[in-house]
């Protein structure tokens, strides 16, 4: 690393998987403002059987590929590590910590501003997102537990997680509950208080906690509408509720993890289009992306359909592409991921954040998406069969939501109605009755 006040150059080594087989080396660069990373394979990865892009940008070639964020809002990083960076909610628990220690006077803490490869390089290797792991150029992961600690918790420490991400939230965190978040699985993407944790069978799940606005039970509401997905024949990530001191956490069983711990490559939807944050994009573009590197591309652009108009009928309209993601199947060859953070939102527009496509704008209906069916590889009676299912699934939401698996009570559902009760389902029916005439 070479470091003056204005200009560092740090090199990071790039592994992947347990075996950490070398990938290559990404160079970042810091001057002022400016940061740049420049990224090349090792000639091991480029000759290995095993050699695949690991973000669809990274051409196998033996050349430095170099990157700057095309906006404020984008990351310096090659995509499939910008998609293991913290997001919001762990950045703040990575600046409050560092800021507290710098004002308690903490001689190992970093002068100056934390940077984008001091954010990435923060999050728990154990847990890090996909199977791209990073060392120093001591060799040491990034960022690694300290000796005889174990970083990520089980569940029975939940109960102490929850408590520091509150105080966190509240603005009343102690020194001692910021020791104890950072590094701790806290660092995943999203805005919400979460943490990864060890659960059952030692399988990684992530655990999703109440925030300090919730109007209503969101923890219960997500896994309502995860169970509701299954239900309706999509392919979704295991969830559960847990009560930890009488609090509703949703636990979510980690997709990019393998029964036996290892890890699968991950991509977000985002990075598979190389999508700039500042950018509209569209399901099209994903349906094209899937063509073109899915193992399956038809059951894959189904199951996107499927995804489109059970978001739209259960009014989950955070589907930024963030919230889609692929995991790797070997030989550059992609399957969609599990569905995740799909939330009923009953107070907010039917308008979903991504596109149909550019000519028909933001869902807002049923009728474009009937009429695209054939783009995501259904024909209309295939389309129609899977919307019934869906239909059928969403119809059943309250007996669901208070099934004990999801445990919410009669009156909480008032809170919830707008989101399942409402014109869409009556459009869906009337397209259903049609049909079978
Ligand atoms: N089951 C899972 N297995 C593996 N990775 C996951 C899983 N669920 C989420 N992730 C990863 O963690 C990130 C954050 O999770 P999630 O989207 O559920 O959080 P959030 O805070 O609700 O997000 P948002 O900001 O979109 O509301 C995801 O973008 C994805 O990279
Ligand atoms: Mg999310």
């Amino acid at each position: 690393m070479t470091t003056s006040p204005l200009h560092t150059k740090t090199k990071i080594s790039v592994c992947i998987g347990e075996a950490d087989q070398p990938v290559g080396t990404l160079i970042y660069t810091k001057q002022g403002a400016r940061e740049n990373t420049s990224f090349a394979y090792s000639e091991g990865w480029l000759s290995g059987a095993n050699r695949f892009k690991v973000s669809p940008e990274l051409e196998l070639v033996t050349a430095h590929q170099s990157r700057k964020a095309p906006s404020k809002v984008d990351s310096p990083f090659p995509f499939a590590l910008a998609d293991t960076a913290p997001d919001a909610w762990g950045r703040r628990v990575i600046l409050r910590d560092h800021a507290k220690r710098r004002k308690n006077g903490d001689q190992d803490t970093k002068q100056g501003a934390l940077t984008e490869l001091d954010f990435l390089l923060a999050v728990d290797d154990f847990s890090r997102v996909g199977a791209l792991r990073l060392r120093d150029e001591q060799g040491v992961f990034q960022r690694a537990a300290h000796t005889g600690q174990r970083a990520t918790p089980a569940l029975l420490d939940l109960g102490k997680i929850y408590a520091a991400s509150r105080a966190v939230e509240q603005g009343q965190e102690t020194e001692a509950d910021l020791r104890y978040l950072v590094g701790k699985g806290t660092s995943l993407g999203g805005m919400r208080p979460k943490c990864t944790l060890i659960d059952h069978h030692q399988r990684l799940a992530i655990g999703k906690f109440p925030s300090v606005g919730d109007t209503r039970s969101v923890t219960r509401g997500e896994v309502l509408a995860l169970r509701l997905a299954s239900a309706a024949g999509i392919n979704v990530a295991q969830s559960r509720i847990e009560l930890i001191d009488g609090v509703a956490v949703a636990v979510i069983e980690r997709f990019d993890r393998t029964a036996d711990g290892r890890r699968i490559p991950y991509l977000s939807a985002a990075s598979m289009l190389q999508a700039s944050r500042q950018d509209e994009h569209h399901y099209v573009e994903i349906a094209d992306a899937i063509l073109q590197s899915s193992l399956q591309p038809t059951l894959d652009t189904q199951e996107l359909w499927r995804r489109m108009v059970f978001n739209h009928l259960i009014t989950n309209v955070d589907d930024h592409l963030q919230n889609h993601g692929f995991l790797h199947h070997g030989h550059g060859l992609w399957r969609l991921a599990p569905a995740f953070d799909i939330n009923p939102f009953p107070d907010k527009d039917r308008e979903s954040k991504t596109w149909l496509s550019e000519a028909t704008g933001p869902i807002i209906e049923l009728a474009p998406l009937l009429a695209h069916c054939e783009y995501f590889s259904f024909s209309r009676q295939q389309a129609l069969d899977a919307l019934a299912k869906i239909y059928q699934a969403v119809k059943g939401w309250r007996s669901m939501a208070t099934s004990a698996a999801v445990g919410l009570k009669p009156q909480e559902l008032d809170d919830f109605a707008p989101a399942f009760e409402h014109e869409a389902m009556e459009e869906a029916r009337i397209s259903l009755g049609h049909a079978s005439h």
